[in-house]
């Protein structure tokens, strides 16, 4: 409606085009969920061509359940559909608004990243990063000239599923900049929070901690596997208990993370536990590996 198109126009401050970066789980999630909810188009740029196929496949697959159960249909999926569109190319983002980084978590390929978007996007687009760890004030360093305008989004796995987006300001980030980040995340159906760019935010900070004291109770005897997660799950109402819901981020980003808390924040309490760094090593890096605490 005309109301809605006003609405949506001046709440979102001049976003029209959205790019992603990266396809992978939660690049793919954030596409989808820009595409399907907040309905803007959304360039899915991945220099990996099997990856953008195999991402472009799984969102098929996710659009189709949607129409299975009546969420959509058929006409909206494939509306969706045509609104995202994939290349290898970062001169394609000559024309987005609002970039979404969602590469692996390495410190040196984002900054290499955000040098680049700063050169290859508009000068008025903001660059977010999905990052759950990685300082936001660093990254925005990397964007020289553009440090005002970067700022961590960080989305939950699933993405289409978790309803919160984090929103980090880093220490230049302007005001604005955050009053656009938050009014996207709320057009693409979301409750946001902010947090100061310290290690691990809020939401990991909590929650891995949590997740590390499991992993040690295991490794100790406290409990065996099972009942960790039960007493977790029921006890507590949780939809995984601790040591699934490792194996489900995965181990090694549970390591990365507990890394990054003890390496910056010193205090041994964060020491990530024996047994993670020996798994972690060993490759039962969890449901993606088909081996963690659990074999799927
Ligand atoms: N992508 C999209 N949708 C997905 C999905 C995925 N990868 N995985 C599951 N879903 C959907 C299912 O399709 C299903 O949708 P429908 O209702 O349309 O059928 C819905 O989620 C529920 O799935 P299931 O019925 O199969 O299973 P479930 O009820 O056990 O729910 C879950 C699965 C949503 C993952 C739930 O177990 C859960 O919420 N777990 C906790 C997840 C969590 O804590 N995530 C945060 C991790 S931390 C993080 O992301 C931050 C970080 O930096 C590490």
């Amino acid at each position: 409606s005309v109301k809605s198109f006003h609405s949506s126009s001046t709440s979102l401050h001049g976003v029209k085009h959205v790019g992603v970066l990266g396809a992978g789980q939660m690049g793919l999630g954030i596409a989808l969920v820009a595409a399907n909810v907040s309905k803007l188009p959304v360039l899915l740029l991945d220099t990996n061509e099997a990856q953008l196929n195999k991402g472009m496949k799984f969102m098929d697959s996710l659009l189709k359940k949607d129409v299975a159960k009546g969420r959509l249909t058929e006409a909206q999926a494939e509306e969706t559909k045509s609104r995202v569109k994939t290349t290898q190319s970062m001169a394609d983002f000559s024309n987005v608004d609002f970039v979404i980084e969602a590469v692996s978590e390495n410190p040196a390929l984002k900054a290499n990243l955000f040098r680049d978007l700063a050169q290859a996007t508009p000068k008025h687009a903001i660059l977010a990063s999905n990052t759950s760890s990685i300082s936001i004030t660093k990254i925005a360093a990397a964007a020289k000239g553009r440090e005002e305008q970067v700022i961590g989004m960080h989305f939950m796995n699933p993405v289409p599923v978790m309803k919160l987006v984090e929103i980090i300001p880093g220490l230049a980030t302007s005001n604005d900049v955050l009053r656009t980040t938050k009014d996207l995340a709320v057009a693409m159906g979301k409750t946001c929070t902010v947090s100061q760019d310290v290690p691990g935010f809020v939401a990991n900070r909590l929650l891995m901690p949590y997740i590390n004291e499991a992993i040690i109770a295991y490794e100790t005897g406290i409990a065996s596997k099972e009942d960790i997660d039960t007493t977790m799950k029921l006890g507590t109402n949780m939809p995984m208990g601790p040591l699934t819901l490792a194996d489900f981020i995965g181990l090694d980003t549970c390591l990365a993370i507990m890394k990054v808390l003890h390496e910056q924040l010193g205090d041994t309490k964060y020491r990530p536990s024996v047994l993670l760094n020996k798994m972690v090593d060993a490759g039962w890096v969890g449901k993606k590996s088909g081996r963690g605490f659990y074999i799927y």
